[in-house]
């Protein structure tokens, strides 16, 4: 049952269409006014009358029925009460029946997303400053495919750049394909480091680097041969994070996929009068749009990062067409999109305006806690490592006998980063503590997996969910109606406003009225009509936390 609907087909108002109405209507933050609100001062407009007069106005003329008890206007609102029992009573039906699919939606159906998050650089280690693109990334790839959006997760490699040239010259000199294959990125960082060293007192290092870099473009085999065991021994050690974290892409085409797709985008930028050349270099400039000139062309002729990230974006328009193209990437880079956004207006692209730059804030770590250092990046393996062993021990000391405790450990410490890492507006810098994140009071990930393993013992000491008709609710158990029912409308406003906290914060809320109502209402009672009652809704709560922790990449056990 869709109230919103509803109440829009019930109210008749002249100039306005029903769907603009239905997007009008709210449900506010604390039922005791009403379920449903419309704030008249949106139609003050329309109606030409002051709120007040038009809240009094149609509540006067609404007629009750047996979806909407009751109909009030309160300064300038229309506050809507819906028959609850009824609303309960469809709603627990709803989530029961649809399972994993309730909170879902087609609003996206023939719509194609672009999602590029993550984008790691090859060789180079996978620290903690990479885990918000991924976890953000990957939760808005579920969001949007949850909504009946197509989705392509792109992983944009960093694969291309002199860095490579400088590798090769530091793995000739001391290292080797089997030191490599044993030790991986460190090894790879470690020669990485020392080159940075040893050519600050050899410069001609750097010739022979760009040497080398040369020779990987132009095929020479070799070189080759050992940019693709790089390129190799990284994807392999990312896998096992994204495996831990629950992330998948449809395509790895990063930075050196573009070599010879920037030549044609150059020319149509030459021939649409927008290439400068300012000492050498050729540039897109930007003043009168109060930006820094965009770099197209060195003046050796080299591509730059916005040349490979203007090719890849006409390469994903032609490709696959979408609707919206986003970059999950910290606002660090805020300058860039902003002018390669700008470029491809310029070129006159029309769907320019469907790149959106989805910026979030930076994570570091508490300072005093204990990590594992390389160079002085936190790998992000180390504190994914870290976090299980550590819910590993708490189950030993407070749940010795479980079963499958190593999976348990994996989901409860691996979800604790993840949400942590969601559990903010993504805008904002973030301060990881193992402790925080871990605790099971709070806004954490423990908390509401532990929530869903009371459901489940819950669900496993009632048996079989009877049939069950008109309760008299309590506010405890119409709290958890409440927030059950605002599901979807989450949903869609996240992925809206490309914020998956809004599905973090949604899972604490309801986490907390479930648990209020777990101490509150005795659920296996005597009662049989009350007790299916409530046994339903402690279903459709584990239905519905288990939908959002699994947008969020997030795991859940039957026990904990
Ligand atoms: N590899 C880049 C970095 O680490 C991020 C790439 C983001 N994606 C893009 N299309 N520019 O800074």
């Amino acid at each position: 049952m869709d109230y919103k609907k509803h109440i829009t087909e019930k109210l008749n108002i002249e100039g306005l269409d029903k769907n603009q109405l239905y997007g009008f209507i709210e449900t506010p933050p604390n039922t005791d006014m009403g379920d449903f609100a419309l704030p008249c001062f949106k139609l003050a407009k329309i109606m030409r009358r002051p709120p007040v007069k038009i809240a009094e106005d149609l509540a006067n003329g609404f007629i009750a029925d047996e979806f909407i008890s009751d109909c009030t206007a309160v300064n300038g609102y229309l506050n809507f009460k819906i028959n609850r029992d009824g609303y309960a009573f469809s709603l627990l039906k709803e989530v029961l029946s649809l399972g994993d699919k309730y909170g879902s939606d087609n609003v996206g159906a023939g719509k194609t997303v672009c999602i590029d998050y993550s984008s790691i650089n090859i060789a180079k280690p996978f620290h903690i400053g990479h885990l918000s693109t991924t976890v953000i990334g990957s939760a808005l790839c579920k969001i949007f495919k949850f909504l009946g959006y197509k989705v392509v997760g792109i992983n944009h490699l960093g694969d291309y750049g002199t860095q490579f040239g400088k590798l090769i010259v530091a793995f000739k000199r001391w290292s080797s394909e089997e030191a490599v294959l044993k030790d991986r990125l460190k090894e790879l960082t470690r020669i990485y480091v020392k080159y940075h060293d040893e050519a600050k007192l050899d410069p001609s290092m750097d010739d022979e680097a760009r040497h080398y870099f040369k020779l990987i473009e132009d095929g020479d085999k070799e070189s080759n041969k050992l940019f693709e065991l790089f390129k190799k021994i990284t994807l392999e050690e990312v896998d096992k994070i994204y495996k831990l974290l629950n992330v998948t892409f449809d395509s790895y085409a990063g930075e050196s996929f573009y070599n010879d797709k920037m030549a044609p985008v150059v020319s149509e930028l030459k021939d649409k009068g927008l290439i400068k050349i300012s000492d050498g270099a050729s540039i897109v400039d930007l003043e009168e749009y109060g930006m820094p000139p965009c770099l197209i062309l060195k003046s050796d002729g080299s591509t730059l990062y916005a040349t490979r990230d203007i090719a890849a974006a006409v390469y994903r328009k032609n490709t696959y067409d979408f609707d919206k193209c986003l970059y999950v990437v910290a606002y660090q880079q805020n300058l860039h999109f902003k002018q390669f956004f700008k470029v491809l207006e310029l070129m006159g692209k029309e769907w320019a305006k469907d790149m959106v730059h989805v910026a979030y804030g930076m994570v570091s770590l508490e300072s005093g806690s204990m990590s594992t250092r390389s160079g002085n990046v936190v790998l992000l393996e180390d504190v994914l490592n870290t976090t299980i062993e550590k819910a590993y021990k708490v189950i030993e000391e407070k749940n010795p006998d479980l079963a499958d405790k190593e999976k348990v450990a994996k989901a409860v410490g691996t979800g604790a980063v993840i949400f942590g890492a969601l559990c903010n507006n993504k805008i904002k810098d973030i301060v990881f503590s193992y402790d925080r994140v871990l605790s099971f009071e709070g806004e954490t990930c423990p908390y509401v997996q532990y929530t869903v393993a009371r459901c489940n013992s819950v669900i496993a000491k009632c048996g079989q969910l009877g049939d069950y008709n008109g309760v008299q609710m309590n506010a405890d158990e119409y709290e958890v109606i409440s927030v059950l029912g605002k599901f979807s409308d989450v949903v869609k406003a996240s992925a809206e406003k490309y914020e998956p906290s809004y599905v973090t914060r949604y899972a604490l809320d309801l986490a907390t009225a479930f648990n209020k109502f777990y101490i509150g209402c005795k659920i296996a009672c005597e009662d049989e009509n009350l007790k299916n009652f409530r046994l339903a809704i402690t279903k459709a709560v584990k239905i519905t936390l288990t939908n959002a922790l699994t947008l969020l990449g997030i795991d859940t056990v039957e026990q904990m």
